[in-house]
Order: structure tokens, then C-alpha cells, then sequence
């Protein structure tokens, strides 16, 4: 499955400042590899106040976007970069928008039939006087990643009850969260390259919890690709994670988070999130999907800068 591509010169965009710069440190410096090691000329940028200017001066064909959080997968730069005319891989400005911010996400995707954990946004305020939702209920940002700021409230007294203003939690970092009701069972996600769903992986994390250690550190979670469950499920994410992918307007590759309630069949699947900037660690799922169906890490690189150079030749056409 390896994509012919011309000698490029190409920027891969890493690092940033959110909380997830060292992710995205180490999912950059995978993607400059592979492509030296397919003959392109590779400028590594680690994104500054001054990324414009760094951008401009590079001149790249196309630059690679390989940020996560904020302002990298959340439009900010996707805007700059339509701006400066530059081609860039992933997706564009709107569907960033749209995809890093959960409850947008639930609002674009739900009306089309695609099962999400109902919930609600709360001022943090409410919850020192009561629970948003019956526990046991999930609080998370409506725009970090990598489980940031996540607290599960299953218990009576879990986090105090009401939930303690001193007590620490996400609650002391952010104005607002979303309570998303807890969805017990299992941690499926499913990857999306050029327009085709290719498997599910199930995660399954030792502390019980798929927090930012379990999701980075070797070890830490068991991944079963391909996920050992029923075939209809499998149809059903698959099904799920390419027309969210395609009703938000996703570019290159995107990766669909889940929860599934196993006692409940079909109907307790939900889509949790769709990720427009996912993983590209050695560690990450996408790259371990892509070599389950016989794509490499490289060719998997090739194929995301191939389609960012396609539409943009649409594009292009279309003007
Ligand atoms: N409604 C929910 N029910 C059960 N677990 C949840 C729920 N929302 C989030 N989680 C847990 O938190 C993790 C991170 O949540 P997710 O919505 O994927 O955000 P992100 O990965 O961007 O931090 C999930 O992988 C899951 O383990
Ligand atoms: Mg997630």
C-alpha cells in the first residue's frame, strides 16, 4: 500500500505549548524520520509564537501537521495556514473547530443518527452545590485530550458529596466542564485513513482507568487489535468512525474514541469523540491499525501527505 510521491521539501509542525507538546514532540520526530527514510527533505519546526514567520521562511510544498491540543487541532493554526496559502496535512479549519470541542461535536453528529453519551456543559460552580447528572458521571474539558482533566464520579463520596471546592480535580483548572453520564464496559477506538474504517482495537488499561499514563507508557495498557468482539459490533464502529469521519468534513486520517456497554449489545455503544489530530507515537493506535491491514508507519506518513496534496490540487481546480 505505498504511495508514489515526488521528492517534497516538507515541515512537520510539532511540539506547541499545550498539554500535549511532549506527545506531539515524539509523534513529530517519528513522522521526520520516515519521511527522510522515503527521500524527502525534511524541516522540523516546534511550534513558537513565531511559527508564522518560521513557515514562511521554509517555503515548504506541504507542510505536516503533527500538533495535538490546542491551537494545532483546534483551527487556529489550520486558519493561519489557509492564510499563508500553505498545504497541510489532516483536517481543515472548521472541522478542527468542530471536532476538538466535544459538545460541538455531539451537536453536528447526534441529529445524524450517531450514538453519543447524552450530557450536559456545568459551571464548576454548580457542582460544589450538586451532582449535573445521577452518579456515577464523568466530568471532563470539552477541548483537551489525552484523558487531561478527566475525573470519573462513581461513588457516594468520590470527590467529596457535593463534589469539595478544595478537593483536587478539573474543577479547579477550568470554568466549565462537561458531565457526560459514565459509561461502564469497554475502551474500543477505531482508526480512519483516506476515507476507509480499518479496525478496532480494544484498550484495556491495568489501573482500570485509560488516563494519560496508561495512553503513553509502555505496558501500561494491553491493546487486542483486532478487538475480540461480536462481529456486529465491530460493523457498528467501523460504520460509526467513517461517517463521523465523513460528516465532519475530516481530512487524512482521523481516529473515533468509544465506550461499550457489553451487556447491553449495539445499543451501548457510544461514540465518545472524534480525534482529527490522533497519535502518531510509536505507541499510537492509528500507525498499529495501519500495520494490522499491511501499511507501514512510513506509508501511512506517505498516504496522509498524499491526500493533503490531492485536495488541495481540487482546490485548486475548483478556483
Ligand atoms: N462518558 C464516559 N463514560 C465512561 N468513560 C469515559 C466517558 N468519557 C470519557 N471517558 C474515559 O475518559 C477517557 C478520555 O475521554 P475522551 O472523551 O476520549 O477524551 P480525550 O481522549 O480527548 O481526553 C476515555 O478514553 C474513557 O476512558
Ligand atoms: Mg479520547
Amino acid at each position: 500500500m505505498s504511495t508514489v510521491l515526488p521528492t517534497l521539501h516538507i515541515v512537520v509542525l510539532m511540539g506547541g505549548w499545550s498539554s500535549e507538546r511532549e506527545v506531539s514532540l515524539t509523534s513529530g520526530d517519528g513522522i521526520a524520520k520516515a519521511l527522510e527514510s522515503r527521500g524527502h527533505r525534511v524541516t522540523r519546526i516546534d511550534m513558537g509564537r513565531d511559527v508564522a514567520l518560521k513557515l514562511a521562511e521554509a517555503e515548504p510544498d506541504v507542510v505536516f501537521n503533527a500538533l495535538h491540543g490546542t491551537p494545532g487541532e483546534d483551527g487556529t493554526v489550520q486558519g493561519m495556514m489557509d492564510l499563508m496559502g500553505l498545504t497541510y496535512t489532516h483536517s481543515g479549519l472548521a472541522t478542527s473547530v468542530i471536532a476538538i470541542d466535544k459538545e460541538l461535536t455531539k451537536l453536528a453528529l447526534v441529529p445524524h443518527g450517531i450514538p453519543m453519551p447524552g450530557g450536559r456543559i456545568v459551571r464548576c460552580e454548580e457542582l460544589y452545590e450538586r451532582d449535573p447528572l445521577p452518579r456515577p458521571y464523568v466530568l471532563k474539558p470539552v477541548n483537551e485530550g489525552s484523558s487531561v482533566g478527566v475525573a470519573i464520579v462513581t461513588r457516594e463520596g468520590n470527590f467529596g458529596n457535593p463534589i469539595g471546592r478544595g478537593v483536587p480535580g478539573p474543577w479547579q483548572e477550568f470554568d466549565q466542564l462537561l458531565a457526560e453520564p459514565y459509561i461502564r464496559g469497554r475502551e474500543l477506538t477505531t482508526a480512519v485513513i483516506g476515507n476507509r474504517a480499518l479496525l478496532v482495537t480494544e484498550l484495556k488499561p491495568k489501573s482500570g482507568f485509560y488516563d494519560f499514563a496508561s495512553k503513553y507508557t509502555e505496558g501500561l495498557t494491553e491493546h487486542i487489535c483486532p478487538a475480540e468482539i461480536p462481529d456486529a459490533i465491530t460493523a457498528a464502529c467501523l460504520d460509526i468512525a467513517l461517517r463521523s469521519h465523513r460528516l465532519l468534513g475530516c481530512r487524512g486520517t482521523s481516529r473515533s474514541d468509544f465506550r461499550w456497554d457489553d451487556t447491553q449489545g449495539v445499543e451501548g455503544l457510544f461514540l465518545l469523540e472524534v480525534n482529527t489530530q490522533p497519535g502518531m507515537t510509536p505507541l499510537s493506535l492509528v500507525p498499529e491499525q495501519a500495520r494490522h491491514i499491511g501499511m507501514s508507519y512510513a506509508d501511512l506518513v506517505e498516504a496522509i501527505v498524499a491526500e493533503a496534496l490531492a485536495d488541495a490540487k481540487l482546490k485548486e481546480g475548483a478556483s
